[in-house]
């Protein structure tokens, strides 16, 4: 038995208090099936997520089965919540999506046999026809039916759905209504559906009709006309405007008595005993990690990008280099002829010392820079782009160090193919670029790296891929002007600006690896000797880099974001 004892929820709108649920008192009996009603904004969604545990009720008690949920919450496996969006990955098909759900909410040890348990959902949703179908072509009712299926994986005793019928033809609408009926029977399983929709109201056990926030009515499907003194259902949504909110809370309690379904006892209920069935952290992380590759392999637009930048960037880097970086001209140990010849001479070395110079940090700079934009491209979206998935699965049980964790092995092989590909074709193409290779190709990995792990971090704190691929591309735009590689910052801002530049250390770190040799007069004749840092300070920075996104990322989800 759920029972709800007096629960409100208010939230804070301009420091006045809003009880978007107020004083609801609801019981629903095992093995029952119930839909919540109402119109547009009466609080629906609200309720139910008091319910799953996703809202926190200001005040009011909820038991389940006489234990006490403000105390101990539901667990990920006795509850199953479907909410209004899309919770599966286009690029997946049926049969993976459940096989993934399972995998990532139900320890190997609880099931006997993987195949048979994902067939056996599958079969019970009716999608046993389509189970190799991609979740993009589904249609309305079968992606709400896969939605479904998601949840019944660790086979739930509290289902919990929204609006999963909304927005159907006629047809869909009843088959799926008839199939969460099916869902509630046989089990002491309770099914609730959030609905706007009044029809198909004999399908269900109990009708909760909410107006403002306020339940006005609760009881089976054919006293409800009864109760509003309407010829059908569908004239109580314009009755209830009628009257106001407080006027039909005194009406529904003077009343209920007569209509509530028959009350257990509350010292039957028995509490049962709850097994947790979430997979370690390891077993999540391997699930996410192959989920994620397979994803990356299907989706041909990210691959072509991917490829095209792969390829297209360090082709763009060499045409700068294609006629080699010459050695500077140096000046003569002993000075020979005239004064006039001699400075002739010495303009005619600054002259090359400068144009090798500038080379050289010209194509540094550059192979950073497409470096960073290839960096944000890999994770601008990484999080954003499937917030609500990862909401829905960690409130399914999903560890955040699992997610975060696949995140950065998943991203670490991207950086490595990019960085190592970057280096080692510039290296080949212009073999005269000073400096260690080894030491570069390293440079070249932190500066993606950090930048990946960055726009990884901006995406796990915004709200929508859009902001976060928004805000991962000014970060990009900003490398150039403010590394000060091109043109020298004012004095006052190069301390404030440069510790969060990557590009910067990328390309510091990079010069400093090419001054001892014939070339560090050329650098130095391009760059200010204060503007040149070590390359352990750079490599330290980039690490500080790459940390603080991970962190970023990692405090990013920690926090719900529904
Ligand atoms: N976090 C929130 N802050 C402010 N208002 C909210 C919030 N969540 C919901 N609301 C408001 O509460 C009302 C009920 O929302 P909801 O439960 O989503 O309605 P329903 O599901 O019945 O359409 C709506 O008017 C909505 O705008
Ligand atoms: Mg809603």
């Amino acid at each position: 038995m759920l029972r709800l004892n007096k629960v409100s929820y208010a939230i804070n709108d301009n420091k006045n208090e809003v009880h978007l649920i107020k004083d609801a008192s609801i019981s629903i009996p095992p093995s029952k099936f119930m839909a919540i009603v109402g119109p547009s904004g009466c609080g629906k969604t609200t309720l139910l997520k008091i319910i799953a545990g996703i809202n926190e009720e200001s005040s009011g008690t909820i038991t389940w089965n006489g234990r006490d949920l403000s105390e101990d919450d539901l667990s990920a496996s006795e509850v199953g919540y479907v909410p209004q969006f899309s919770i599966a990955f286009d690029e997946l098909t049926i049969h993976e999506s459940v096989s993934y759900a399972l995998r990532l909410r139900v320890g190997k040890k609880h099931i006997e046999s993987q195949t048979d348990a994902v067939a056996t959902i599958i079969e019970q949703v009716g999608l046993k026809e389509l189970s190799d179908r991609k979740v993009k072509v589904l249609s309305g009712g079968q992606k709400r039916r896969l939605s479904l299926a998601l949840e019944l994986v660790t086979n739930p005793t509290l289902l919990l759905c929204d609006e999963v019928t909304s927005g159907l033809d006629p047809r869909s609408e009843k088959e799926i209504v008839g199939l969460l009926h099916s869902l509630s029977q046989n089990t002491e399983r309770i099914v609730v559906n959030v609905t706007h929709s009044l029809n198909h109201l004999d399908l269900y056990d109990i009708i909760l009709v909410l107006y403002e926030g306020r339940v006005v009515y609760q009881g089976p499907p054919d006293k409800i006309t009864h109760y509003f003194s309407v010829e059908s259902a569908e004239e109580i949504y314009p009755l209830l405007g009628c009257r106001e909110p407080q006027e039909w809370d005194n009406s529904w309690n003077k009343h209920k008595h007569s209509y509530i379904l028959e009350d257990q006892e509350p010292n039957a209920e028995r509490a049962h005993s709850v097994i947790n069935t979430t997979p370690s952290a390891a077993s999540q992380f391997c699930a996410l990690i192959s989920r994620r590759f397979k994803i990356f392999a299907r989706d041909k637009t990210q691959l072509i990008l991917q490829a095209a930048m792969i390829i297209g960037f360090p082709l763009l880097v060499v045409v700068f280099g294609l006629d080699g970086i010459s050695q500077p001209k140096t000046l003569p140990t002993e000075n020979t002829g005239s004064i006039i010849e001699q400075f002739n001479h010495q303009v005619s070395v600054s002259e090359s010392q400068i144009k090798t110079g500038s080379l050289i940090s010209g194509l540094i700079m550059f192979q950073v820079i497409l470096l960073t934009l290839i960096a944000s491209n890999n994770s601008a979206r990484e999080i954003a782009g499937e917030r609500e998935i990862f909401e829905k699965e960690r409130f399914g049980g999903l560890h955040t160090a699992s997610y975060i964790g696949s995140k950065i092995a998943f991203l670490s092989i991207l950086v490595l193919i990019q960085s190592i590909w970057m280096g080692i074709f510039v290296q080949i193409c212009v073999p005269t670029l000073p400096g260690s290779p080894i030491t570069r190709l390293l440079i070249l990995f932190l500066v993606t790296a950090a930048m990946t792990s960055i726009c990884l971090g901006i995406s796990g704190l915004m709200k929508n891929p859009e902001q976060s691929s928004l805000m991962s591309i000014y970060l990009v735009g900003f490398q150039l002007p403010l590394s000060g590689a091109i043109l020298t910052l004012p004095h006052w801002l190069e301390p404030i600006s440069r510790p969060f530049i990557s590009a910067f250390w990328a390309w510091s770190a990079n010069l400093d690896i090419m001054t001892g040799g014939y070339f560090g007069q050329s650098i130095h004749a391009v760059t200010e000797e204060s503007s040149l840092q070590p390359l352990n300070v750079c490599i330290a920075w980039l690490s500080v880099h790459i940390l603080t996104g991970i962190f970023a990322a990692y405090a990013g989800t920690k926090k719900p974001q529904w």
